[in-house]
């Protein structure tokens, strides 16, 4: 599984004596559960930045060590000019080789997916508060294809923070709008390559921060993407379609979407081609309802394909897929992808491409 860098305390400006101050936070490495810690040295790269320019202040190696469950950070002195500016503290771990920069984690493919995911936190100095706010950023690029920056809040939320299942989802459907040949996905090509004439309608549910859909907005022209979760994640997805780019003629909505609730007759128009679901299947409980959502959207919409990303986390889970068939929701593709984990382990993500019968006999 991949590994991510918390801040269990944000970056703060301390007053040292006259005329200096020092930058001081907490971090840990954790798994998107927040169960387990990263049991295996790494190297980090600590970068005082300006938010505005990210013109870079001043960097210093720092090191994780296997065992640890935090880690201070402690930065200075400096001069107290530095407390007039905005700042950015990041922490960045590119691979398990030195890291030399701050660049953003790139999210082409999994050969290229660090194990650990870095974090930039929120600007403090200048006119923010001395203290950063309980916000963390990621950054994914490489900035040519993708320029994703995604807000998560720092507390232990299920709901606003990235998952496993969500970046993996990211990187297939990055990889098949790019016609990566490896990947063999024929109902998602249809939908997702070549020149559209309308736009595509993507309905994402248990969005959470909404890095899925976002990414897809700024990767695909022509594309409105509705994402959909409980109203506690409205501040913080509302925070990243502020700050997203979708393509000139693509956009993004936040929607709240209870699935024990009724289906609103306007969503996404009265018609959806796409549905999203990343990491939704974790909770046994929730899963009549999440399907019972599904089958209300593809009634819908018959000819919505749903792609379902779930990392199976326990038995229980497995009753998902009787639920769907028992919903006339039927697996179309089925494909597997690997995400690093720990002492050069992989960890399995699978992606299912779902619709109704009609699509296996056609
Ligand atoms: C594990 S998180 C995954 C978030 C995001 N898809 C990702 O992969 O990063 C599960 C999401 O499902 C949402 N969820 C759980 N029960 C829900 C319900 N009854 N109605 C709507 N959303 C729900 C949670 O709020 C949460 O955002």
């Amino acid at each position: 599984m991949v590994y991510y860098i918390r801040f269990l305390k944000t970056p703060r400006l301390l007053k040292q004596k006259p005329g200096s101050v020092s930058v001081s936070a907490l971090i840990c490495i954790t798994t998107d559960l927040g169960d387990a810690f990263l049991a295996q040295d790494v190297d980090l790269l600590l970068t005082l930045g300006l938010n505005d320019s990210g013109k870079v202040l001043y960097q210093e190696p720092l090191n994780w060590k296997a065992g640890k469950r935090e880690l201070p950070i402690t930065l200075g002195p400096f001069s107290a000019n530095l407390a007039q500016q905005a700042i950015v503290l990041s922490v960045t771990a590119a691979g398990l080789k030195k890291p030399r920069s701050s660049s953003p984690d790139r999210l082409l493919d999994t050969s290229n997916l660090p194990l650990v995911i870095s974090a930039w936190s929120a600007p403090f100095g200048g006119p923010h508060s001395l203290v950063s706010e309980k916000l963390v950023e990621r950054r994914f690029g490489p900035k040519d294809r993708l320029g994703l920056r995604i807000w998560e809040e720092t507390g232990n939320s299920i709901a606003r923070h990235i998952w496993d299942a969500a970046i993996a989802s990211v990187i297939y459907l990055q990889r098949i709008i790019a016609g990566d040949p490896a990947v063999s996905a024929p109902l998602l090509q249809g939908l997702l390559q070549g020149q559209r004439t309308s736009p595509l309608h993507v309905l994402e549910l248990g969005s959470g921060c909404g890095i899925v859909g976002i990414a897809l907005a700024e990767l695909l022209p022509q594309c409105s993407v509705v994402l959909t979760d409980l109203p506690e994640v409205e501040e913080i997805v509302t925070q990243n379609i502020d700050v997203a780019r979708p393509t000139d003629s693509s956009g993004i909505e936040f929607r709240t979407l209870d699935w024990d609730e009724e289906l609103p007759s306007d969503l996404c128009g009265g018609s959806v081609d796409l549905v999203l679901v990343s990491d939704c299947t974790y909770n046994a409980d929730s899963l009549p309802a999440l399907v019972s959502v599904l089958k209300r959207l593809v009634q819908m919409s018959p000819e919505a394909i749903i792609l379902v990303a779930l990392k199976r986390r326990h038995e229980s889970e497995s009753i998902f897929f009787d639920l769907m068939q028992s919903a006339g929701l039927f697996s179309l593709h089925l494909d597997q992808m690997q995400l690093p984990s720990q002492h050069d382990q992989l960890d399995q993500i699978e992606l299912h491409c779902y619709g109704r019968e009609r699509y296996i006999s056609n």
